[in-house]
């Protein structure tokens, strides 16, 4: 018997939170207030995702190149994350949640470097969804930092080139262990990475949709998830059907 379209679940979810200020302005208030709403939202995504049986997201919440954004717009944002983990660090916890940041630790404030590395001690034993926060994160920053490892590893004649493969990189990237995301999601309509898993997306399928972030709720994220499941992922091979017409 022929079965209905498999609904496959993604095991891990990536989303590019995008969209808070436009949110703003269409209301006529500063972009901060965007950024608070979408805030908002992240317990919910959390949730979501958790119910949905997938095991790692990861949120894109502060770029490397975001620092080029007004001062006053960065230490709002600075201010947002203080906040999300002091109020909501104590519940993620209790939910079973497993916090980890990807990103570089080195150039963002103590007190926040303090807070993220709180963050991931506090939830390392938690054995539900693995949140990523992506803070201060940059593809190719990311990648300039496994190659100075890699780099520094030869150099002190740890390692020979040839055992530099695919592997040897995905283990010196920050998202060591952290299976590729399946899913790639982008908020506000924008159809870009933004320098966003360059490595870790190569056979990520992406949804790309119109609702700005602060909107993202449950209805719109388990919308995502059924596009994905519609999806025929081949990795460069024939996908199972096509064979079987084949042979
Ligand atoms: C996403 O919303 C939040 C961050 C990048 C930190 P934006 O602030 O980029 O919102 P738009 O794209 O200007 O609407
Ligand atoms: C990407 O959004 C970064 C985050 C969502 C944190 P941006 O709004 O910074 O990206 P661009 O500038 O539109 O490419
Ligand atoms: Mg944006």
């Amino acid at each position: 018997m022929r079965s209905e379209t498999p609904i496959n679940s993604p095991r891990h979810v990536a989303i590019i939170m995008d969209g808070n200020g436009r949110w703003a302005n269409a209301r006529g208030l500063p972009r901060t207030a965007g950024h608070r709403a979408g805030v908002e939202r992240v317990r919910e995504a959390v949730r979501t995702a958790a119910e949905a049986g997938i095991d790692y997201l990861t949120l894109f919440a502060f770029s490397s190149e975001n620092w080029n954004r007004p001062q006053q717009e960065v230490s709002d944002l600075m201010g947002l994350l203080r906040f999300f983990i002091r109020r909501d660090l104590a519940e993620l916890h209790r939910e079973n949640v497993c916090i980890k940041v990807i990103g570089c630790r080195q150039t963002i404030q103590p007190d926040i470097r303090a807070l993220l590395n709180e963050a991931e001690d506090r939830t390392r034993g938690n054995t539900g969804i693995t949140l990523v926060i992506a803070f201060n994160y940059g593809a190719r920053d990311e990648l300039v930092r496994a190659v100075r490892k890699i780099a520094e590893a030869v150099r002190d004649g740890d390692m020979d080139i040839a055992a530099i493969d695919e592997a040897a990189i995905a283990a010196r990237i920050d998202t060591a262990g952290i299976p590729d995301p399946d899913l790639v999601i982008r908020t506000s309509g924008e159809q870009r990475l933004s320098n966003f898993l360059l490595w870790q997306a190569a056979y990520s399928e992406f949804v790309f949709m119109p609702c700005l972030w602060p909107d993202f709720d449950r209805a719109a994220f388990l919308d995502a998830l059924a596009e994905y499941g519609r999806r025929d992922r081949r990795y460069g091979a024939v996908s199972a059907p096509d064979l079987a017409v084949g042979s």
